[in-house]
């Protein structure tokens, strides 16, 4: 069989959208919020913003830079550009992806039920009390968790088998933008409370006597985690890029469009939260626990409440097609799958381990009771790869392009061969990942593994 021509995005529109439907997940509706305010709100905005400009830009980029030179996925990269020892990088990335998978899909699937029990009426008179008990039996129902983890799945690798422009391309031009009108539609909800001053102060109100060394490192890793750094999704991604894209432009574009739908998304929150006097820092409470019991108060409200849960399922779908596509790309190119198998046989992993994580929640006794080094499977799945593996792999990217790229070939990628003129940008990009990027994200890693203390 003749070698397929290899897929690409069809436009620069397509190439953000698509970038921008990775960024933007379940980390801006209620993580982005809830840390900003547990943080100092305006201060930790601000270190927050140096830690985008200062890794994760810098990052993407080489991300980028390394997925649309070689036209492959993030292991069978490192090998195209020469240095194929690298290639453990892309490695590491594919089982992040996994890992990152497992409990995601677990989370998603409780939004995809939030979207059910809304519309069926669930939350109809909800008080405090039966709200919380209702989520309680949501993610410790025996089975219904796992249905909806299934169901997930089976959306994401639909999807996915679809291919790159019929598949990602196509979800992310159309879901996108409906997730922008969402958002747009409950903020104006929202900022109509009679909380809303209270909720937007708490959001902007810079107090530096918050600040500690510990919010500079959380600051860092919520931008890892935000702009899907440090596991090749934007290797992969950038390998479907057109020939045309400007790599530091989308990367600044995405960044700052990520940003404000995480500003966004506080804005839809705290004026609710603090309107009924709610405890802003509830973490992923805020999201199941507080919102069907603020929204059911509203006119509307089971309306209102399907549709924010809406919201947050697109951006949750649209974030793990980047996921999955890691070792999809992974599994066809290097491993000669067809996509389609690629697809299933990584879907099926992901059901099989995700289950654990789900029931290790209080859904099966036996699951929730074994532990590895202390945590249940879900709390490790994450600690693993959120604290360990992406900075680790963040790290080595940047280390990789500081110190084992030549540093011409870097800057003629990054201007498309003299077609735009990028080339002070890239000498200046090439200084900030050679000398600054490592370091600081060194300093987290060494702090999150307990090695020294800030
Ligand atoms: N950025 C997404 C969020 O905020 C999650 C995500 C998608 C991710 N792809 C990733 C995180 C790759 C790390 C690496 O929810």
């Amino acid at each position: 069989m003749e070698a397929k021509k290899r897929e690409t995005f069809s436009s620069g529109l397509a190439v953000f959208l698509a970038t921008l439907g990775s960024a933007i997940g379940l980390g801006n509706i209620w993580r982005f919020p809830y840390i900003t305010g547990m943080n100092g709100g305006g201060a930790f905005l601000l270190i927050y913003f140096l830690c985008i400009i200062l890794v994760g830009i810098p990052i993407m980029i080489s991300e980028f830079y390394i997925g649309r030179k070689t036209r492959t996925n993030a292991v069978g990269a490192f090998g195209k550009l020469g240095r194929g020892e690298f290639g453990f990088i892309g490695l590491m990335g594919v089982l992040s992806s996994l890992l990152i998978m497992f409990f995601y899909s677990s989370v998603a699937g409780w939004v995809y039920s939030y979207v059910f029990k809304s519309l069926t009426g669930t939350f109809q008179g909800v008080t405090s009390q039966t709200s919380a008990k209702i989520f309680e039996s949501a993610i410790t129902h025996p089975w219904q968790p796992l249905f909806w983890q299934a169901v997930v799945l089976l959306v994401v690798a639909l999807v996915l088998i679809l291919g790159v422009k019929k598949g990602i391309e196509k979800a992310t031009k159309t879901l996108m933008p409906v997730l922008f009108i969402l958002i747009i539609m409950i903020d104006i909800r929202a900022l109509t409370l009679s909380g809303a001053p209270k909720g937007i102060d708490f959001l902007i109100n810079v107090d530096f006597s918050k600040v500690t060394g510990a919010t500079i490192l959380t600051a860092l890793g919520l931008a890892f985690f935000k702009l899907s750094l440090g596991m090749g999704a934007m290797i992969t991604y950038g390998s479907y890029f057109t020939r045309e894209n400007n790599l530091p432009a989308t990367a600044a574009q995405v960044a700052l469009s990520d940003t404000l739908v995480s500003l966004l998304a506080g804005l839809a929150i705290f004026p609710v939260v603090f309107t009924f006097n709610m405890e802003p820092s509830a973490g992923p409470g805020l999201l199941f626990i507080t919102i069907p019991l603020v929204f059911s108060k509203l006119p509307f409200g089971n309306f209102l409440l399907a549709l924010f849960f809406l919201l947050a399922s697109i951006a949750a779908t649209t974030a793990m097609l980047s996921l999955v596509e890691v070792p999809v790309a992974y599994l066809s190119e290097e491993k000669g799958f067809s996509r389609k198998k690629a697809v299933v046989v990584t879907v099926i992993i992901i059901m099989l381990f995700g289950s654990l994580a789900t029931l290790s929640l209080g859904g099966n006794q036996a699951i929730s009771q074994l532990k590895i080094f202390g945590k249940g499977f879900f709390d490790f799945f994450d600690y693993l790869s959120s604290n360990i593996l992406l900075p680790l792999g963040g790290l080595f990217t940047a280390i990789f392009i500081g110190y084992f790229i030549n540093k011409e070939d870097f800057i003629k990628e990054l201007s498309n061969h003299g077609l735009i003129g990028n080339e002070r940008l890239g000498v200046f990009l090439y200084r900030i990942l050679r000398y600054i990027t490592p370091a600081l994200v060194l300093i987290i890693l060494l702090n999150s593994l307990g090695l020294i203390k800030i």
